[in-house]
């Protein structure tokens, strides 16, 4: 007889809940917070100009601007390519919701292009029928750290005119045919919420390679200020004169005393992920009911989350009852993600189900495993006795 799972009162595999994702804060980054409290800067000082320096160059890209958050590095990457009104962007579905926002914040119309299958980035197939007069961007998520197809994409981009604003909230550290991401795209986002691949705690980064694309983004941040304060200072002007319509989305040299010393760990980050990845797809590839996505050899992904696919044929449940059963075994899994035009905001401003039906059916099979730098090999075991746990109770 099957094993009584957790969900319906057996005794769980672990005791605790391993949370999906974690940062990893070591006491170098707590001192470098303290020292940055300690210095005469709390918020835009020397800090975050050395932290965009670092950044730019671990992507090899012109310049990197700092910013409070990821989504605020997607709008301001939104307004510097000139997005507005009667304009429309070619996005993925299968993304946080914040992707489509920003394109929203600049009154610009986010459009869907499905996704491929096997990678689940989205099919630039898919994008280039979606281009019309209107179209002025093409905004593609590197999914769960897969840098997307960037030749696909510039192929449409480059034949149509079309700027590409590539969200790589997943994938610091990833990079496609041996360039860095953040080196490719007109403009590319990063996120340093927690569960990403470094943290400043919120904060957020734009590369770009444009001088003029550079000063659009910092003007942005900073209220459409001409000028900052420091500048402003040193030429002892009165006030700096407001010439777009900006806001304040300027990252604290705190956080970026924090970001600089992530940074410096992120080829150990990275490593620490590569190894749970490769024992869970080395395992995963004898369980037949997951299906792993497809890892194209173009690219070297950055592992910011275990994504796989559920093969429903093979189950006689759903998958949001594996996801409660994991749960209750103590294994933190997560859903990344609904489509983004499901969302109440979307569907009740004409967007239909059904508009992408390969993201759609992914969703439905999804499911994200833990992974995190500090895991270790009983965690990555834990999460394989769950999984196989479950699995084998509900296989049909
Ligand atoms: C693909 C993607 N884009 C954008 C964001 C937004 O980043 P932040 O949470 O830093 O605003 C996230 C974060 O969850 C994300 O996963």
């Amino acid at each position: 007889m099957a094993e009584a799972l957790a969900l319906h009162g057996g005794t769980p595999v672990r005791a605790t809940l391993l949370p999906y994702a974690r940062q990893t804060i070591e006491d170098d980054d707590v001192q470098a917070v303290v020292a940055a409290l300690r210095s005469d800067w709390l918020t835009t000082g020397p800090t975050v100009e050395a932290f965009e320096r670092a950044a730019a160059s671990a992507v090899e890209a012109r310049h990197a601007v700092a910013v409070s958050s990821g989504t605020a590095a997607l709008h301001a990457a939104v307004f510097a390519a000139g997005i507005g009104p009667g304009d429309e962007v070619i996005t993925s579905p299968l993304t946080f919701v914040a992707s489509a926002n920003a394109v929203l914040y600049m009154g610009g119309t986010p459009v869907f292009a499905d996704i491929r299958p096997d990678t689940l980035n989205v099919d630039p197939a898919e994008v280039a029928v979606r281009v019309t007069p209107k179209t002025r961007a093409i905004l593609p998520v590197d999914f769960a750290g897969q840098p997307c197809d960037l030749d696909g994409l510039g192929e449409t981009s480059r034949a149509r005119g079309l700027a590409i604003i590539e969200d790589a909230a997943h994938a610091l550290g990833a990079s496609h045919k041996g360039r860095p991401v953040g080196a490719i795209a007109d403009l590319t986002t990063f996120s340093f919420h927690p569960a990403k691949l470094i943290t400043t705690g919120e904060g957020g980064m734009v590369t770009t390679n444009r001088d003029d694309l550079a000063a659009r983004l910092r003007r942005f941040r900073n209220h459409g200020l001409e000028t900052d304060f420091r500048e402003r200072t040193a030429r002892g002007a009165p006030y700096s004169p407001m010439v777009d319509l900006g806001y304040n989305y300027r990252l604290t040299d705190l956080q970026c005393a924090l970001g600089l010393s992530q940074l410096a760990k992120l080829e150990s980050l990275l490593k620490r992920r590569v190894r749970v990845a490769e024992r869970y797809s080395a395992a995963l590839d004898r369980v037949d009911a997951v299906k792993l996505p497809a890892v194209l050899p173009h690219g070297r992904p950055a592992w910011h989350i275990f994504p796989v696919l559920l093969d429903l044929e093979r189950l006689s449940t759903d998958r949001d009852t594996v996801l409660a059963a994991l749960r209750a075994e103590g294994v933190g899994a997560a859903v990344h993600y609904v489509p983004a035009y499901w969302h109440p905001y979307y569907a009740a401003r004409g967007y239909r189900r059904g508009l992408c039906p390969r993201a759609e059916a992914a969703y439905e099979r999804l499911l994200t495993l833990p992974l995190f730098p500090a895991m270790t090999g009983a965690d990555v075991d834990d999460v394989l006795t769950a999984l196989r746990k479950v699995l084998g109770y509900y296989a049909r």
